[in-house]
């Protein structure tokens, strides 16, 4: 059996891979793919190992509908057509939780930085523009005892509630389609409505999927919600907030300040606005990019495709209805 492995991925997920007697043949350029390059590669191969800025789209997934695997290394799926590989019978698997603590730091980390104006004050010593002490404009505010709101509670989310209640005390608001007892128990957790969370929280913190129904949920009237004084992270999907609203809430002082993990789209032109924005800090998308968990994030993909192979239930299946037709 072959596995079509789309680029350099952590030795020990390899090993597994390897392990199990499969054949690997894998993209080892710096450069992605092109989409016929994907195409050939995935054709060859019986499952498909995928990391990268690739979409499985209807078309992809029709001319590989021989694939009896395809394992995803990440959590977000909404590059895949999941639909239609349910129906064409391809069991696709992600992989939960094993990033939730680096993507909540990511998103700490971005709200720390917005907070206290960071990659802003960096650029100026790089500019050679420092001055002998920070003027008005310049300075940062705290974050003991503020409110934060978190959009979407799922296990990333909870992660980065449970710090910033732990680190600075902050008061937590919910937003989420179902209730998580644990978090109000554990943290005084508050499930609100998304207009209370956004008029109520002094950082608003995104850990949505990206889907029809959160694509641009925030846009110029949510950001028109928001406190004046209220920071924005997203962590999630760039596609999750509309990038010119955003730029316009920031610019006439809507909202205080952004930090993004994501953009939309990625990677974001360098000469984008929000890049020299005093309260805005981007980064390139690397919430899950740390040792510890991209080894992790590459041991639990090539279990995903072990499983399928073997027509076992995937350890982390984004479609549980497909079974695994096996070897
Ligand atoms: C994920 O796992 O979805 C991260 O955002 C990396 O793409």
């Amino acid at each position: 059996m072959r596995v079509f492995v789309t680029k350099i991925i952590p030795a020990p997920g390899l090993e597994l891979l390897k392990q199990a007697g499969l054949t690997i043949s894998q993209w080892t350029e710096e450069r992605p793919m092109t989409k016929e390059e994907l195409l050939a590669g995935a054709l060859q191969c019986d499952a498909l190992f995928c990391s990268g800025p690739y979409k499985l789209d209807k078309a992809f997934l029709q001319a590989c509908s021989h694939l009896r695997v395809i394992a995803l290394m990440s959590v977000g799926f909404d590059q895949v057509d999941v639909a239609e590989a349910t129906r064409l019978g391809i069991p696709v698997g992600n992989t939960p939780g094993v990033l939730s603590n680096a993507t909540a730091d990511m998103a700490l980390l971005l709200m720390l930085a917005t907070s206290r104006k960071a990659f802003y004050m960096y650029r100026k010593i790089v500019n050679g523009t420092w001055t002998r002490d920070v003027n008005s404009s310049e300075m940062g505010m705290e974050l003991q005892g503020k409110t934060l709101g978190i959009v979407g509670l799922g296990k990333i989310g909870l992660e980065m509630a449970r710090k910033c209640r732990a680190l600075y005390n902050m008061h937590i608001l919910y937003h989420n389609r179902g209730r998580n007892e644990q978090a109000e128990k554990t943290l005084g957790a508050e499930r609100v409505s998304f207009e209370e969370l956004l008029r109520r929280s002094d950082v608003v913190s995104v850990h949505v999927a990206l889907t029809p129904d959160t694509r641009n949920l925030f846009d110029r009237r949510a950001f028109a919600q928001m406190k004046p004084t209220a920071i924005f992270i997203n962590t999630s999907r760039g596609g999750v907030h509309n990038e010119a609203d955003l730029t316009a809430a920031i610019r006439d002082k809507t909202i205080w300040g952004a930090g993004l993990d994501v953009t939309n789209p990625e990677p974001m032109h360098k000469d984008n606005p929000l890049l020299t924005m005093p309260s805005v800090c981007v980064l390139p998308h690397i919430g899950s990019a740390t040792l510890e968990t991209r080894t992790a994030m590459a041991e639990l993909a090539a279990k995903n495709i072990l499983a399928g192979l073997a027509g076992q239930p995937l350890p982390a299946p984004v479609n549980p209805a497909v079974t695994p037709a096996g070897r």
